[in-house]
Protein backbone atom coordinates (compact mmCIF):
# COMPACT_ATOMS: atom_id res chain seq x y z
CA UNK A 1 0.00 0.00 0.00
CA UNK A 2 1.15 2.97 -0.47
CA UNK A 3 -0.06 6.77 0.43
CA UNK A 4 -0.75 9.52 -1.88
CA UNK A 5 -1.47 12.56 -2.27
CA UNK A 6 -5.19 13.62 -3.66
CA UNK A 7 -4.49 15.51 -7.36
CA UNK A 8 -7.32 15.66 -10.24
CA UNK A 9 -6.02 12.27 -11.57
CA UNK A 10 -7.58 10.31 -8.62
CA UNK A 11 -9.67 12.72 -6.84
CA UNK A 12 -12.73 10.93 -8.29
CA UNK A 13 -11.33 7.47 -7.33
CA UNK A 14 -11.41 9.01 -3.92
CA UNK A 15 -14.79 10.60 -4.02
CA UNK A 16 -16.27 7.45 -5.08
CA UNK A 17 -15.22 5.32 -2.01
CA UNK A 18 -18.49 4.18 0.06
CA UNK A 19 -19.41 3.34 3.48
CA UNK A 20 -21.63 -0.03 4.35
CA UNK A 21 -25.14 1.52 5.16
CA UNK A 22 -24.41 0.17 8.99
CA UNK A 23 -21.20 2.58 8.95
CA UNK A 24 -22.69 6.01 7.57
CA UNK A 25 -22.26 8.59 10.45
CA UNK A 26 -19.16 6.40 11.72
CA UNK A 27 -16.96 8.90 9.54
CA UNK A 28 -17.78 12.50 7.08
CA UNK A 29 -17.58 11.99 4.00
CA UNK A 30 -13.91 12.37 1.52
CA UNK A 31 -15.91 15.03 -0.42
CA UNK A 32 -17.00 16.71 3.11
CA UNK A 33 -12.87 16.59 4.15
CA UNK A 34 -11.58 17.75 0.87
CA UNK A 35 -13.48 21.20 1.08
CA UNK A 36 -12.14 21.20 4.84
CA UNK A 37 -8.34 20.38 3.60
CA UNK A 38 -9.03 23.07 0.95
CA UNK A 39 -9.25 25.76 3.11
CA UNK A 40 -7.34 24.51 6.36
CA UNK A 41 -3.91 24.30 4.87
CA UNK A 42 -2.45 22.05 7.60
CA UNK A 43 -5.01 19.36 7.01
CA UNK A 44 -3.63 16.57 4.68
CA UNK A 45 -5.15 14.32 2.93
CA UNK A 46 -4.19 10.94 1.76
CA UNK A 47 -5.31 7.95 -0.85
CA UNK A 48 -4.67 5.10 -0.14
CA UNK A 49 -3.45 2.64 -2.99
CA UNK A 50 -2.80 -0.85 -3.51
CA UNK A 51 -2.03 -2.41 -7.08
CA UNK A 52 -3.04 0.60 -8.71
CA UNK A 53 -6.36 1.44 -7.28
CA UNK A 54 -7.70 3.88 -4.48
CA UNK A 55 -8.89 1.56 -1.77
CA UNK A 56 -8.99 4.02 1.40
CA UNK A 57 -8.84 7.63 2.59
CA UNK A 58 -7.60 9.40 5.32
CA UNK A 59 -6.67 13.18 6.74
CA UNK A 60 -4.37 13.92 9.33
CA UNK A 61 -3.43 17.81 10.67
CA UNK A 62 -1.22 19.01 12.93
CA UNK A 63 -3.00 20.09 16.55
CA UNK A 64 -3.06 23.59 15.56
CA UNK A 65 -4.50 26.64 13.34
CA UNK A 66 -8.30 25.31 12.90
CA UNK A 67 -11.23 27.28 14.20
CA UNK A 68 -12.87 24.56 16.21
CA UNK A 69 -9.43 23.90 18.27
CA UNK A 70 -10.46 25.30 21.13
CA UNK A 71 -6.36 25.44 22.47
CA UNK A 72 -3.07 24.65 19.95
CA UNK A 73 -0.83 22.14 20.76
CA UNK A 74 2.10 22.33 18.45
CA UNK A 75 3.70 19.01 18.57
CA UNK A 76 0.81 16.87 18.37
CA UNK A 77 -0.98 15.12 15.61
CA UNK A 78 -4.90 14.62 15.13
CA UNK A 79 -6.51 12.14 12.83
CA UNK A 80 -10.15 12.70 12.25
CA UNK A 81 -10.69 10.68 9.01
CA UNK A 82 -9.72 7.32 8.35
CA UNK A 83 -11.96 5.29 6.01
CA UNK A 84 -11.82 2.02 3.35
CA UNK A 85 -14.11 1.49 0.80
CA UNK A 86 -17.26 -1.18 1.65
CA UNK A 87 -15.75 -3.57 -0.92
CA UNK A 88 -12.50 -3.71 0.36
CA UNK A 89 -12.87 -3.79 3.58
CA UNK A 90 -11.67 -7.03 5.64
CA UNK A 91 -8.58 -7.70 3.57
CA UNK A 92 -6.13 -5.87 6.13
CA UNK A 93 -5.94 -2.27 4.49
CA UNK A 94 -7.91 -0.56 7.64
CA UNK A 95 -4.72 -1.81 9.33
CA UNK A 96 -2.04 -1.20 6.66
CA UNK A 97 -3.73 2.55 6.13
CA UNK A 98 -3.31 2.89 9.41
CA UNK A 99 0.05 1.92 9.91
CA UNK A 100 1.35 3.90 6.87
CA UNK A 101 -0.62 6.91 8.40
CA UNK A 102 0.95 6.36 11.75
CA UNK A 103 4.65 6.09 9.99
CA UNK A 104 4.22 9.42 7.71
CA UNK A 105 2.98 11.26 10.73
CA UNK A 106 6.25 9.90 12.83
CA UNK A 107 8.07 11.58 10.56
CA UNK A 108 7.56 15.12 12.30
CA UNK A 109 8.50 13.73 15.47
CA UNK A 110 5.14 14.22 17.25
CA UNK A 111 4.66 13.82 20.99
CA UNK A 112 1.56 12.47 20.77
CA UNK A 113 -1.31 11.32 17.58
CA UNK A 114 -4.55 11.77 18.38
CA UNK A 115 -7.53 9.71 16.75
CA UNK A 116 -11.71 10.47 17.29
CA UNK A 117 -14.36 7.90 16.79
CA UNK A 118 -18.05 6.74 17.57
CA UNK A 119 -18.43 4.75 20.89
CA UNK A 120 -20.53 2.23 19.12
CA UNK A 121 -17.41 2.00 16.09
CA UNK A 122 -16.44 -1.08 17.98
CA UNK A 123 -14.25 -2.72 14.66
CA UNK A 124 -12.27 1.28 14.60
CA UNK A 125 -11.53 1.04 18.24
CA UNK A 126 -9.97 -2.32 18.19
CA UNK A 127 -7.95 -1.47 15.74
CA UNK A 128 -6.57 1.37 16.97
CA UNK A 129 -6.19 0.01 20.82
CA UNK A 130 -3.93 -2.70 18.55
CA UNK A 131 -1.87 0.16 17.91
CA UNK A 132 -1.31 1.65 20.70
CA UNK A 133 -4.08 4.21 21.01
CA UNK A 134 -5.62 5.04 24.80
CA UNK A 135 -8.98 5.93 25.39
CA UNK A 136 -8.53 9.12 26.89
CA UNK A 137 -12.22 11.22 26.60
CA UNK A 138 -14.94 12.50 24.67
CA UNK A 139 -15.01 15.46 21.97
CA UNK A 140 -18.04 18.08 22.20
CA UNK A 141 -20.07 16.02 19.88
CA UNK A 142 -19.54 12.62 22.32
CA UNK A 143 -17.07 11.41 20.07
CA UNK A 144 -14.61 8.97 22.40
CA UNK A 145 -11.25 10.45 22.24
CA UNK A 146 -7.41 8.59 22.64
CA UNK A 147 -4.00 9.35 22.02
CA UNK A 148 -0.76 7.84 21.30
CA UNK A 149 2.14 8.93 23.07
CA UNK A 150 5.57 9.04 21.36
C1 LIG B 1 -12.34 0.91 10.34
C2 LIG B 1 -11.98 0.51 8.90
C3 LIG B 1 -11.11 1.59 8.28
C4 LIG B 1 -11.20 -0.81 8.94
O1 LIG B 1 -10.86 -1.13 7.59
P1 LIG B 1 -10.62 -2.65 7.11
O2 LIG B 1 -9.92 -2.59 5.80
O3 LIG B 1 -11.88 -3.43 7.16
O4 LIG B 1 -9.62 -3.14 8.25
P2 LIG B 1 -8.75 -4.49 8.30
O5 LIG B 1 -9.20 -5.45 7.24
O6 LIG B 1 -7.32 -4.09 8.33
O7 LIG B 1 -9.17 -5.06 9.71
C5 LIG B 1 -8.70 -4.45 10.90
C6 LIG B 1 -9.15 -5.31 12.05
O8 LIG B 1 -10.58 -5.18 12.19
C7 LIG B 1 -11.21 -6.44 12.10
N1 LIG B 1 -12.45 -6.27 11.35
C8 LIG B 1 -12.59 -5.69 10.13
N2 LIG B 1 -13.89 -5.68 9.78
C9 LIG B 1 -14.55 -6.27 10.80
C10 LIG B 1 -15.93 -6.55 11.03
N3 LIG B 1 -16.88 -6.21 10.15
N4 LIG B 1 -16.27 -7.16 12.19
C11 LIG B 1 -15.34 -7.49 13.11
N5 LIG B 1 -14.01 -7.23 12.95
C12 LIG B 1 -13.64 -6.64 11.79
C13 LIG B 1 -10.25 -7.32 11.36
O9 LIG B 1 -10.42 -8.68 11.70
C14 LIG B 1 -8.90 -6.79 11.81
O10 LIG B 1 -8.53 -7.32 13.03
P3 LIG B 1 -7.03 -7.89 13.24
O11 LIG B 1 -6.10 -6.98 12.48
O12 LIG B 1 -6.84 -7.83 14.71
O13 LIG B 1 -7.06 -9.27 12.68
C15 LIG B 1 -13.25 0.25 8.05
O14 LIG B 1 -14.09 -0.64 8.74
C16 LIG B 1 -14.03 1.50 7.72
O15 LIG B 1 -13.74 2.21 6.76
N6 LIG B 1 -15.09 1.77 8.50
C17 LIG B 1 -15.98 2.90 8.22
C18 LIG B 1 -15.32 4.23 8.51
C19 LIG B 1 -14.83 4.29 9.95
O16 LIG B 1 -15.49 3.79 10.86
N7 LIG B 1 -13.66 4.91 10.15
C20 LIG B 1 -13.05 4.99 11.46
C21 LIG B 1 -13.50 6.18 12.24
S1 LIG B 1 -12.82 7.67 11.60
Amino acid sequence: MELISITKHNIYDVLRLKLKDDQIGFVSSNAFSIAESSVNPDYQTRAAMVDGKIVGFAMYTEWVNASWMKEQKPGEYYIPRVMVDKSYQGNGYGRKLMESLLNEIEKNRPKAIHIVYCPDNTVAKALYLSLGFEEYGKNSDGETLARLTL
